[in-house]
């Protein structure tokens, strides 16, 4: 998914090189959001031009240009004041290629430029709008006519200051976006806001900053300035109303700072820990190196400041380490990302669990009529495997749905539901969109998110950080594990006062105990697993069959196969084997299958069998010892036995090295599938 990256000095000298190398980096520190082009803009030697530097293709592409044209963009001199911005494109509208790369311009003179996130949906409306009036358009991209109207809009009014200019343009989009702006006119200026795609700012200044908040300015006339105006393509635009501020800029205490505009916090965690995440509406300005937020409308829970958030994480977090990938890495990370998901809400000792988000809505949750589970993708599979353990210590209805087809058929939900959104990045645009929907209908919402200040997160009345840690990989990997585990403490807390349910929850809870090690043993298999894949990365499809609790594991393999290598596979449930896929099963067809001693053995032994009788050759995922099983096959791969509700923990680890490797030996991009990335805020 595209990503923002914007870089300000205020009287913190800094060679044009310098500030090129930041701007690289940032880019470079988003790359895992997936992306196909890349571009930045700086001012010229001069000053009164802009150079904008765009490649198709990966960041070093645009790095190795920036170095063969040093000398033009004065890498040497240095500049006291001075605004970058820079942008990884993942191409919504227009092919990847320079012209559809950002920063987009609003003319060949650089009067304006923007880097955008997101879609505009009614850019063709102000396209005609603006062609109508003469702009000549040279992209095909939505974010262009962002630039030109921009540009538009300073020429009718002159006197506006640049965050009016942006307050303006943003009153005729739809749709969703993150969005930084420089301009020529505006020198040292940066004016950054948000409307549905995430945004932040990091603050670094030499002595600490006096304040840890920075007030919220309001338009003078309140809801008035907030009308939607939209362009109908003829005739001018509706003149808006002026969006003065009620109060002064309220200069922070240091002169020197240096701003860092990101979408998300591992572009700017290098540089500074102090940040402030935007709302939508707020427009960010910087002007004479003062920081203000601006909204036009001032709602009735507003608050008067943002915060400005001291972030914990650290740079080594987001590093690959030793690993050759990143994935790779947050694999073998899953013991130790799974402990920190129970870390201090589950007490071992005397078998209580406390989860802090939300704890004062357990009593309302346990009144509601049914649960409902919406996510996307893996976060999506951790619904699945988790609805049978809910459905039995909740004794709700449990709902579990993918986020757009949720929204297609705009199901019914009520006052009483409680909807559990489930998120890695809480970006993800149709699940915060279903979020909307829920909440407009009065439901109870809880976020089960890793990533702490994002949208699913603010949204929602209550929820659960998974503390997975920072997930790079765009296959998700230990989120998996750690959402799964988040859902189960849930439905422990659900059941606390249940008598009858104290021996279950006890072995489960157990269970949680022994994970650690039992997921170390698993990732022992790693060497097998790579032997399997070197017999499998040739083929052109993989089935994966199980059932029960093991279904969400088929699902999953399935998605991690897919994405990462390209391969064709298909999670499918055993019970449905009779049903079609017995069809594909001949000698030479790929199969894997998940057969775990637990109350649905008998049926996955069933299915085994049918399938070596059409001289099927499976793999087995099977427990640890299980000579029945392994009877039926020449390779299986074991893992520990746990209680059957986690068992999918440990069964989908497999899965997730076996995608790895096949990826490797095809020579895939592990880390950055081709088309995906790893935070979709678009629908
Ligand atoms: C993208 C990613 C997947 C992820 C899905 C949902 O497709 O590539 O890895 O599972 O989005 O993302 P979320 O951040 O909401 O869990």
């Amino acid at each position: 998914m595209c990503g923002i990256f914007a870089y300000l000095n205020y009287l913190t000298p800094k060679t044009r090189l310098e500030i090129l190398e930041l701007l690289v980096n940032g880019l470079k520190r988003l790359e895992y959001r997936g992306y196909d082009s890349a571009g930045v803009a700086i001012d010229t030697p001069d000053g009164k031009d802009m150079a904008l530097v765009k490649k198709n293709g990966k960041v070093k592409i645009l790095e190795d240009e920036i170095a063969s044209r040093r000398d033009e963009l004065g890498a040497n001199e240095t500049v006291n004041i001075h605004v970058g911005i820079a942008h990884t494109r993942w191409a919504t509208h227009g092919v990847p290629n320079v012209a559809n790369s950002h920063p987009q311009r609003s003319d060949a003179g650089h009067s304006f430029v923007v880097v955008h996130n997101g879609i505009v949906t009614n850019y063709k409306e102000v396209k005609t709008f603006l062609e109508k009036q003469g702009h000549k358009f040279e992209s095909d991209t939505d974010t262009e006519i962002i630039a030109k109207l921009i540009h538009h809009l300073y020429e009718k009014h002159p006197t506006y200051s640049f965050r009016e200019l942006v307050e303006q343009v943003i009153q005729q989009l739809e749709g969703a976006f993150a969005l930084c702006f420089k301009s020529k006119h505006f020198p040292g200026e940066c004016v950054a806001t948000r409307r549905g795609s995430p945004l932040l700012v990091g603050i670094k200044t030499k002595n600490r900053l006096e304040t840890d908040h920075i007030p919220i300015l309001y338009g003078k006339d309140g809801d008035n300035n907030h009308q939607e105006h939209r362009p109908h393509g003829r005739g001018e635009l509706p003149t808006l109303p002026r969006s003065e501020s009620t109060s002064e800029f309220q200069p922070l205490e240091d002169k020197e700072v240096e701003y860092f505009f990101a979408s998300d916090a591992s572009a700017v965690i290098e540089h500074t820990n102090r940040v402030i995440y935007f709302e939508d509406y707020d427009v960010a300005a910087v002007k004479d190196g003062v920081l203000s937020i601006h909204r036009l409308k001032r709602l009735t829970d507003d608050p008067h400041a943002r915060e400005i958030t001291t972030l914990k994480l650290q740079l080594q977090e987001i590093m690959k380490g030793s690993y050759s990938y990143f994935m790779q890495k947050e694999i073998f990370e899953q013991p130790e990302s799974v402990v920190n998901t129970m870390r201090g809400r589950l007490n071992f000792e005397d078998g209580t669990i406390t989860l802090g988000g939300i704890k004062e809505y357990i009593p309302e949750i346990k009144r509601c009529r049914r649960l409902m589970l919406i996510a996307c993708g893996t976060s999506y599979h951790s619904a699945v495997a988790t609805r049978q353990l809910l459905e039995e210590l909740t004794e709700l209805p449990v709902m579990v749905e993918l986020a757009s087809d949720f929204l297609d058929r705009t199901t019914p939900v009520f006052r009483d539901d409680v909807c559990f959104f489930i998120s890695q990045s809480g970006e993800t645009a149709d699940t915060l969109m279903a979020l909307r929907y829920c909440k407009l209908r009065g439901a109870l919402i809880v976020g089960i998110t890793n990533t702490v200040g994002s949208s699913i997160c603010r949204e929602s009345h209550c929820g659960v950080h998974v503390n997975a840690g920072p997930e790079i990989g765009v296959a998700s990997t230990k989120a998996y594990t750690s959402q799964f585990i988040s859902l189960v403490m849930f439905a422990l807390v659900m059941s606390e006062d249940r008598i009858s349910l104290r021996q279950r929850r006890h072995e489960i809870i157990n269970g949680l105990k022994q994970l650690e090690s039992q997921i170390k043993q698993v990732l022992k298999l790693d060497q097998k697993v790579l032997e399997l894949a070197k017999e499998l990365y040739n083929q052109k499809s993989l089935l994966i069959m199980g059932r029960g609790y093991n279904f969400a594991t088929c699902l999953e393999g399935a998605l991690k196969v897919k994405e990462l290598t390209y391969m064709h596979s298909e999670g499918i449930m055993a019970g449905e084997l009779k049903h079609g896929p017995l069809a594909l099963i001949d000698d030479s067809m790929p199969v894997m299958m998940i057969v775990m001693r637990d109350p649905v053995y008998i049926k996955c032994m069933n299915a085994l069998q049918q399938v070596t009788a059409r001289e099927g050759r499976p793999i087995v995922i099977c427990e640890e010892g299980d000579k029945e099983t392994m009877s039926f096959t020449d390779r299986a791969l074991e893992v520990p036995r746990t209680v059957d509700c986690l068992q999918g923990i440990l069964t989908v680890i497999p899965m997730q090295l076996l995608s790895y490797h096949i990826a490797v030996l095809r020579g895939c991009n592990v880390d950055c599938p081709r088309n995906l990335a790893k935070s979709v805020t678009v629908e």
